[in-house]
């Protein structure tokens, strides 16, 4: 089996063809996945059947899953644990409603972020499948945008660089709903997911280089006035999100994408909310903190 990669932007994202994502994956052509998602740190992957079960298994060949916040045992929900749920259902698979609390919580996802951040540990990799897309409308089509934060670090002038090497950021996800004005948190996670510190600048294991670790999450710089803290996050997400270095993802039903937490943001667009979008995604853990990582 061939597998190919086009670029589908100057500076990341490759469309892959030629493998069936279903099936296990031989050795080399994991090697070969591996290799596109270090180079190209967003990986489109169009026409592949996947059900829940199939999706996680393609993701365990990359590392360990991460368990959703929401799955817990006590929270009732569509999916099984494993999966987060990124659809605008409710258990019973009726569209939720306009003030529903978990479509506030979900509501987060339109903020430029990066996946786990929040956790001492952080997510490497999310694996994003597209059952249901809605058509797209006036509000827009519920596509997902990404950056690319190695090609935004590089783009840094000299002496930005040099301010903000060392830094470290903490990161929080109940400041990134309480951006929104959400500030009831659904799973407990007050007691469970306390902010924790984050390298602003760190290295991505898979290409080498440098990049710049932002989030929605972040909510301040350690060692550093609150309100200067928040203004240097906020400048540098403004940075790495002009649209230079943006790829916009318009789904279609069956694609797979697949993106690397340690070098990217992505997030969510608007859609019209009367139709169905049923999306699921499976994410793998990363090794250890970015703290304990080469910056
Ligand atoms: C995600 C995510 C945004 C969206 O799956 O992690 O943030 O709705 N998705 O496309
Ligand atoms: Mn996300």
């Amino acid at each position: 089996m061939s597998l190919s990669v086009r670029q589908l932007h100057p500076m990341f994202v490759g469309e892959v063809s030629g493998v069936d994502l279903g099936r296990p994956l031989h050795t080399a052509t994991l090697a070969e996945l591996w290799r596109a998602i270090d180079r190209q740190a967003v990986l489109v992957c169009r026409g592949q059947d996947l059900d829940d079960e199939r999706q996680m298994d393609f993701a365990r060949q990359f590392g360990e899953l991460e368990i959703p916040r929401s799955g817990r045992a006590d929270v009732k929900r569509r999916l099984r644990p494993e999966l987060s749920d990124i659809s605008n259902l409710d258990e019973e698979g009726r569209v939720r409603e306009r003030n529903d609390a978990r479509r506030f919580d979900q509501l987060g996802n339109r903020l430029w972020h990066t996946d786990g951040s929040f956790r001492r540990i952080p997510a490497a990799l999310s694996m994003l499948y597209a059952h249901r897309v809605p058509h797209p409308g006036p509000l827009g089509g519920g596509e997902t945008e990404f950056v690319d934060l190695r090609a935004a670090y590089d783009a840094l002038p000299a002496a930005t660089k040099a301010a903000i090497e060392g830094l470290v950021a903490l990161h929080d996800i109940a400041w990134s709903r309480a951006q929104l004005g959400f500030t009831e948190l659904l799973f407990g996670e007050k007691d469970v997911l306390p902010p924790v510190p984050q390298r602003l600048v760190r290295m991505h294991p898979g290409s080498k280089r440098k990049t710049l670790y932002l989030a929605a999450h972040a909510s301040a710089i350690v060692d550093w006035p609150l309100p200067d803290g928040r203004l240097l996050l906020r400048e540098l997400i403004e940075h790495a999100t002009v649209s230079d270095f943006v790829y916009r993802h318009e789904w279609r039903e069956g694609d797979l994408v697949i993106w690397d937490n340690r070098c990217t943001m992505h997030r969510g667009r608007a859609f019209d909310e009367r139709e169905v979008r049923d999306l699921r995604r499976v994410t793998t853990r990363d090794i250890s903190s970015t703290l304990d990582q080469t910056a």
